[in-house]
């Protein structure tokens, strides 16, 4: 199809940033190229666009007859780039990504790992494996920070039983906000920052921006993983957050119930569709533990998690057995991993941190390698 590529521009062009009233054509999409009915190109996202916007972009190209694949390589602007004297080497894009994503250099180079954790549906337990996999990595000796990126429903500051609010300093429109050291771990969320029982209500920019603050702003200094809770989906939060810093890869939490459902599924392609390395699946409330006897019931059958991973051909990462000591740790403000290390979940989170540990050191090695 020789004007593909025309109907494609077209297209892009039929998008308008409403914030310029430019089309994204002109003014953000660069490095389009097609082959095979594969579509990529880089996007440049400035602070105000509204979070649909690449959303919008990949649509109206998939909408084109002929088009089978969009590949967007969403990238910050040079000006949200620069900030950091020491600049990290390149990282060394995941293998089998393309195109590479381009390196957001000079954004937090103190860290050295990004993991975040993320689900198809909500409620599987995506903030209690994050919260539980910081405490645990905090255990096993590393400097660790906690990132609660579900500005819907934050709810970090309960599984902490934090209550503190964190210092803020510096002047109007440069603050500076110190992180909250709760169990080892460095701690932001949205929920230390509202009054209580204030709703988060938001919009898709105003998503995007809060989380850029609280990448940019943020104390975090040093750390050797930082662990993201994800609101759950796939939609703008999720894309731009992956697409500003270089995650070494996203945790899938699931349950027995939601295994067969698509939800999980979908969002191990989206994060694939953005480079993202998927570390693996975390099957919780894999079973039912008998709070009298310790003894597992397996109630949805057992092996779904697995089978799973082994279809869509990412690592299966530990099952997570319902546990009562689970709920209580969240009433008491001190993840299971800590508060009950012994207990089947607690066992459970701890063998998950160390497989996420491995997974990443062996996906390392393997690019290193290549
Ligand atoms: N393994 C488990 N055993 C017992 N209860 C659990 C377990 N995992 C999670 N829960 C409980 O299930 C509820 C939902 O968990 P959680 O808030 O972590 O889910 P989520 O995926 O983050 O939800 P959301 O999509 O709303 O952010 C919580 O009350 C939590 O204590
Ligand atoms: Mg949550």
């Amino acid at each position: 199809m020789a004007d593909l590529a025309g109907v494609v521009r077209k297209a892009l062009e039929g998008v308008v940033n409403p914030s310029t009233g430019a089309s994204v054509l002109e003014s953000q999409v660069e490095d389009l190229r097609i082959q095979d009915g594969v579509v990529s190109f880089g996007f440049t996202l400035q602070p105000d666009d509204p979070g649909s916007l690449v959303r919008e972009a990949r649509a109206a190209v998939e909408s084109v007859a002929g088009v089978d694949k969009v590949k967007i390589d969403v990238r910050l602007p040079q000006s949200l780039q620069e900030g950091g004297a020491q600049q990290p080497p390149p990282r060394q894009p995941a293998p089998g990504s393309v195109p590479a994503p381009e390196p957001q250099e000079g954004l937090l180079p103190g860290v050295d790992h990004f993991i975040a954790v993320s689900s198809g549906k909500g409620g599987v337990g995506k903030s209690t494996v994050a919260a539980n996999l910081a405490v645990s990595l905090a255990r096993q000796g590393h400097r660790v920070g906690l990132l609660d990126a579900d500005i819907y429903g934050p709810n970090i500051p309960i599984m902490f039983g934090e209550k503190r609010r964190p210092q803020v300093t510096g002047s109007r429109g440069a603050e500076r906000i110190m992180p909250l050291e709760t169990h080892g771990v460095r701690l932001m969320s949205l929920g230390f920052l509202l009054e209580e029982e204030q709703p988060a209500i938001m919009r898709g920019p105003l998503v995007t921006g809060v989380l850029r603050q609280f990448l940019e702003q943020v104390e975090w200094g040093d750390l050797d993983y930082m662990v993201i809770d994800l609101p759950p989906g796939t939609g703008d939060a999720q894309l731009s957050l992956v697409q500003t810093i270089d995650l070494d890869g996203a945790v899938m939490v699931t349950t027995p119930q939601e295994v067969s459902t698509g939800d999980v599924r979908r969002a191990i392609r989206m994060f694939e569709r953005v480079n993202t390395d998927i570390l693996g699946i975390v099957e919780n409330m894999s079973g039912f533990v008998c709070p009298n006897c310790e003894e597992r019931h397996e109630i949805f059958g057992a092996g779904g998690g697995e089978a799973l991973a082994e279809a869509m051909e990412v690592p299966f990462l530990g099952a997570v057995p319902l546990d009562t000591a689970v709920r209580s740790a969240g009433d008491v403000g001190v993840p299971t991993a800590l508060s009950a290390p012994d207990s089947p979940a607690g066992r459970a989170f701890l063998a998950v941190a160390k497989r996420i540990v491995d997974q990443i050191a062996a996906t390392r090695e393997g690019a290193a390698r290549s």
